[in-house]
């Protein structure tokens, strides 16, 4: 469990770099980084710099924390996130999700690219996470709860706002964009499921399958954060279609997606 006076000390860091408040934060999946460099009058802030996040080079790529403005509203960017796959604690994953609340921020939105189980859906679909299943055995609040951060035992019933989603989903319909529903499954990773794995998914009532995501939602319910997720469906789980499953795939999709994405993404964040 995260202790309050280490998310004090990350948080007090930022704020010698920028007196911006931002009120909502988004975490950039695959392909969707560019989205920060879109913000205006952007404070670029490398997570190697700031206190008690985990170091780059222990998962080998360095990303940054992006405050800036866009649509009107002021706010935090994670581009690039911590996974589980990485070796990374689910502490060091959710950690961004803490500072981010301490920040100021009252709304989430989680992005990810992951794979489609549901058949009626499509490579290239974007799909509003309804729930998710948490297929790894590990989530983020196991041991001590710190009460000063939220409850011992949490409430999920609501981890992916009703309120929310009903507002995303007018804003997908008035700039055209199909926007599929579904349950995410978390799958820790880094290898693809099997297709025995992912028929038993699909059997439990999964759409989708990725490696991301769940944690920060918890750990975001956990700080009284409302939160949506957005998925990009980038290719067909494994065993779905007769053809082997690869890394490429899911980035050349995430490409073809992006756009639309990025254009969905800014009309949530001004009409949030
Ligand atoms: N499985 C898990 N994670 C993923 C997938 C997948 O098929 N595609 C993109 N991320």
């Amino acid at each position: 469990m995260h202790k309050t006076a280490d998310i004090k000390e990350a948080v007090s860091y930022i704020q010698t770099l920028t007196n911006k408040k931002p009120t909502i934060g988004i975490i950039l999946g695959s392909g969707l980084g560019p989205f920060a460099d879109t913000l205006q009058n952007a404070v670029h802030i490398p997570y190697d710099n700031i206190p008690h996040f985990t170091k780059s080079a222990a998962v080998g790529h360095a990303n940054e924390l992006v405050i800036g403005d866009v649509g009107g509203k002021t706010i935090v960017a994670m581009k690039g996130r911590f996974h589980y796959y990485e070796g990374c604690t689910l502490d060091q994953v959710t950690f961004p999700v803490r500072v981010m609340k301490m920040l100021g921020i009252e709304k989430l939105i989680i992005t990810n690219a992951c794979g489609a189980i549901n058949t009626d859906f499509a490579p290239g679909d974007l799909m509003l996470i309804t729930d998710h299943i948490n297929l790894t055995g590990n989530n983020p609040l196991l041991g001590p709860n710190n009460a000063d951060l939220g409850v011992r035992f949490l409430d999920l019933s609501d981890t992916y706002s009703k309120k929310l989603r009903k507002t995303v989903l007018d804003i997908a319909d008035d700039l055209n964009i199909t926007l599929r529903q579904g349950v995410y499954a978390w799958w820790s990773g880094p290898m693809y499921e099997t297709p025995a794995e992912i028929r038993m998914m699909r059997t439990m009532g999964a759409d989708a399958v990725g490696m991301s995501t769940v944690p920060e939602a918890i750990i975001a319910r956990h700080s009284g954060i409302e939160t949506i997720g957005i998925s990009c469906l980038t290719n067909m789980a494994c065993g779905i279609l007769d053809q082997p499953l690869g890394h490429e795939e899911v980035i050349e999709t995430a490409e073809r997606v992006k756009t639309t994405f990025l254009n969905l993404v800014t009309e949530i964040i001004a009409r949030f």
